[in-house]
């Protein structure tokens, strides 16, 4: 075996966690009249292995129906894709969901993105000794308020991947700007996305508050992780997971509810909640097809094709 043809990944941190910021992003949010954490704030090592579970959950439908619509349609997504080019997978995280794409895609550059690139780095070195031929990158990059891909991206035109319906996170106004963005980073390039559609209450809010409790402890857990940026003294004993469905606006909220009045208290800073006052901690927007068609024009992709399940729960866009 010729050794000097076997590649290995490169790695690049851009993304340096900026302590104060956060505290002070936090101690903001918990100030405001309707207190509010971030739902980045989910993502400490505890809440990334819940997550991974709450995939796995019968009620949480969206993982696994987002996995037959790629394995399903691969090969004619990547007729409406294209071969043989990058392929950037936002929230790449274990890797796993591009990895079934190589077959059909046939990247020739894979570059993953993630907050972190430890989280990266193990998935990136197996992915790597089972596809040596493709050149592959871990970017560590927080991109949820800006994304600006690397030099080490490489050239374009790209073909970013972005599944799981985290668009779902933004306001649907930043969800457009955020697609804005990943076009123009993409030079030019294509986009593979995941979106979760809209569906009656009765389906989504299990899928938020699901029987074992793992969602519950998913949202609670982010008390620890708040407690140990900010220093502050929540007790998760005294709140409540609160999931629901707020039709108007079409998406499922979380929020965590008081039990009893308390005072939170932080150095620098403290917060009052009465018993039944609520923190909102994540927005999962659910959208027509219709609807996110005419927000990938917005962002000003000009065609754009859609996959779904049998019953339609769950859509993968190519927008090109
Ligand atoms: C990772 C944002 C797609 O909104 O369904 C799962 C996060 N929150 N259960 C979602 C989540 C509660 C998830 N996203």
């Amino acid at each position: 075996m010729n050794l000097s043809a076997v590649r290995s990944p490169g790695f690049v941190q851009l993304h340096h966690e900026d302590r104060a910021a956060l505290r002070e992003e936090l101690a903001a949010g918990l100030l405001d009249d309707r207190a509010s954490v971030s739902p980045k704030f989910f993502y400490d090592p505890l809440g990334s292995r819940l997550f991974d579970a709450i995939t796995e959950l019968r009620e949480y439908y969206p993982t696994r129906t987002e996995a037959a619509i790629l394995a399903a349609h691969a090969p004619e997504m990547a007729r409406t894709l294209g071969t043989g080019r990058t392929l950037v997978d936002l929230g790449a995280g274990n890797c796993a969901k591009a990895g079934r794409l190589f077959a059909a895609l046939q990247p020739r550059r894979y570059v993953a993105v993630d907050i972190s690139v430890e989280f990266l780095r193990q998935a990136l070195d197996a992915l790597q000794r089972e596809h040596p031929t493709i050149d592959m990158v871990g970017v560590g990059l927080d991109f949820s308020s800006h994304l600006n891909l690397p030099a080490q991206a490489g050239d374009g035109p790209h073909t970013v991947f972005y599944p799981g319906s985290s668009i779902g996170n933004f306001m649907p106004d930043k969800a457009v700007d955020f697609l804005i963005q990943v076009r123009r980073e993409s030079q030019g390039g294509n986009l593979l996305i995941g979106v979760d559609l809209a569906k009656p209450a009765d389906v989504l809010v299990p899928a938020y508050d699901d029987s074992l409790g793992v969602t519950a402890a998913f949202n609670l857990n982010l008390l620890n992780h708040v407690n140990d940026l900010l220093g502050s003294d929540f007790q998760v004993r005294q709140w409540q997971h609160v999931a629901l469905f707020n039709a108007e606006a079409s998406r499922v909220e979380m929020h965590l509810q008081a039990r009893v009045d308390t005072t939170v208290r932080w150095p620098g800073g403290e917060r009052r909640f009465g018993a039944g006052e609520r923190m909102h901690t994540e927005n999962s927007y659910k959208y027509r097809r219709a609807d996110f068609e005419a927000m990938l024009r917005d962002a000003g992709y000009g065609t754009v094709q859609c996959w779904t399940d049998a019953e339609s729960r769950f859509a993968v866009f190519a927008a090109t």
